[in-house]
């Protein structure tokens, strides 16, 4: 086998990497296996998957199950177009499953093979709603600040991270940011859920709701990190969107398929969305495969469209026989072992190990939904000053003691300062939860010194 140094050297002459700087990639880690919620590397050391790899790989690594689905669906039907007029058996079963277990109001799904895309078919959806509806004067998108929706033009342009932005200007016109429910980092005396959903509500009077297609929100930020928003706020957000007739586009492309300890999270709080973003998780990332779920009142009007108005947006991808086979496996798995509940239980010990963190003198927040968490680290408690690079530091500790995290902040958004995001698979064992913490407490106490 070719060493390990050979490969590194092959990758830095001939690959480009997402967020790449060559800098980043002097010691590029080589994962060669992965086991239930273990990685290994090409030298045989074992990592903790403490993000569930890019937060998707839900049910774990190893999954032979997965491979067995799509191996038997490329063996007997390895693609075909699902173009109108044509359509396979996986996708159809996959498309009624999801409408099932989402929001009582979902309806229909349009499938992708990402998160970015399946944002940029929910713009493109939510303005081919209102012009359907004799509006099409209402286009403008809403997003928050610290939101994370891809990196496609128009997901970029709703990504609230400036350091996404740089060098890749200028923005898609008719995107808007209004603040996000950032109980921690919140300035005003109000209640943060509240608050920001008001400020979204004075945004949208001072565009004028007329010229307003939708707002997108992940239920739980996720790479803007782990921010969980007050309980008051989407309850708050949909009165709202219905009073101003807007829709509201649930990115759960994180939050979806059991991750927060529920099939999809608004249920947290009541609350149903008229389009959800998916991706990541419909998989557990054993292949590529993303989608959008309608609500009733958006599919109806798709379905009442004059064939002059016909839907023109496509990928040859939509539907992909094979993705849709392992999503339908990986689906059947987090049922059989009740892997949605099972996040809720793990999460909280996992939040329970990270509360305890707090003694530490640069821990700021410790937060968390289910089986994603944050900490939030400090240069001082009163001030709340970010420490900057500590996160960085705490992140190679973690490294060298076995645990892979990601981190918020850093370079991308140096303001706030360092977050650790922790989401490990939903099946992970609890001494493996515990242990999450224990790594994490040497590895800030050894950053900080
Ligand atoms: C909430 C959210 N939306 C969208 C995306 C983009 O997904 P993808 O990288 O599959 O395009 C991500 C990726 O992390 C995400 O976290």
């Amino acid at each position: 086998m070719e060493s390990a140094a050979a490969l590194a050297e092959t990758d830095r002459r001939y690959l480009i990497h997402p967020l790449h700087h060559p800098r980043d990639h002097e010691h590029p880690i080589l994962m060669v296996e992965g086991r239930g919620e273990m990685l290994i590397d090409a030298d045989g050391k074992q990592y903790i998957d403490g993000l569930s790899s890019l937060w998707n790989v839900n049910a774990g690594h190893g999954r032979k199950e997965l491979a067995d689905a799509a191996a038997a669906q490329m063996a007997k039907l390895a693609f075909a177009s699902a173009y109108a007029g044509a359509s396979n058996i996986p996708s159809i079963h996959l498309a009624e499953k999801l409408v099932k277990l989402a929001y009582s109001s979902s309806s229909a799904v349009y499938f992708t093979t990402a998160g970015a895309e399946s944002n940029e078919s929910a713009f493109k959806i939510v303005r081919y709603y209102w012009k359907l509806r004799g509006k099409p004067e209402k286009v403008k998108i809403f997003s928050r600040v610290h939101a994370y929706h891809g990196v496609t033009m128009a997901a970029m342009s709703a990504t609230g991270m400036a350091a996404y932005h740089k060098n890749f200007g200028p923005l898609v016109p008719n995107f808007l940011q209004v603040p996000a429910p950032y109980p921690y980092r919140w300035a005003g005396n109000e209640d943060p859920g509240i608050g920001a959903a008001d400020a979204f509500e004075r945004a949208l009077l001072k565009e004028g709701p007329d010229t307003v297609a939708a707002i997108i929100a992940e239920p739980v930020m996720g790479a803007g990190g782990v921010i969980v928003p007050p309980a008051t706020y989407f309850p708050r957000l949909r009165e709202i969107c219905d009073r101003h007739n807007i829709l509201l586009i649930a990115d759960e492309v994180i939050t979806g398929f059991g991750r927060t300890g529920r099939w999809f999270a608004l249920g947290h709080w009541g609350v149903e969305p008229d389009l959800v973003s998916f991706a990541k998780g419909v998989t557990s990332a054993y292949l590529p495969l993303g989608g959008v779920l309608i609500s009733r009142k958006v599919h109806q009007a798709m379905q009442e469209a004059p064939p002059d108005q016909k839907f023109m947006h496509a990928a040859t991808y939509s539907g992909h026989p094979a993705c849709c086979a392992v999503a339908n496996a990986n689906i059947a798995i987090i049922e059989r072992e009740n892997l949605v509940e099972r996040a809720a239980v793990m999460g909280r010990r996992l939040l329970a190990g990270l509360e305890s963190l707090r003694d530490l003198p640069n821990v700021g927040d410790v937060r968390g939904l289910g089986m994603m968490c944050g900490v939030e680290l400090v240069e001082n408690k009163q001030s709340r000053a970010p420490a900057i690079g500590l996160g960085g530091r705490v992140a190679r500790e973690a490294l060298s003691r076995g645990l892979l995290i990601r981190l918020r902040g850093g370079s991308a958004d140096p303001a706030i300062g360092d977050t650790i995001c922790v989401a490990p698979p939903l099946m992970t064992p609890h001494e493996t939860i515990d242990r999450i913490a224990d790594i994490l407490r040497a590895s800030i106490v050894a950053a900080s010194g």
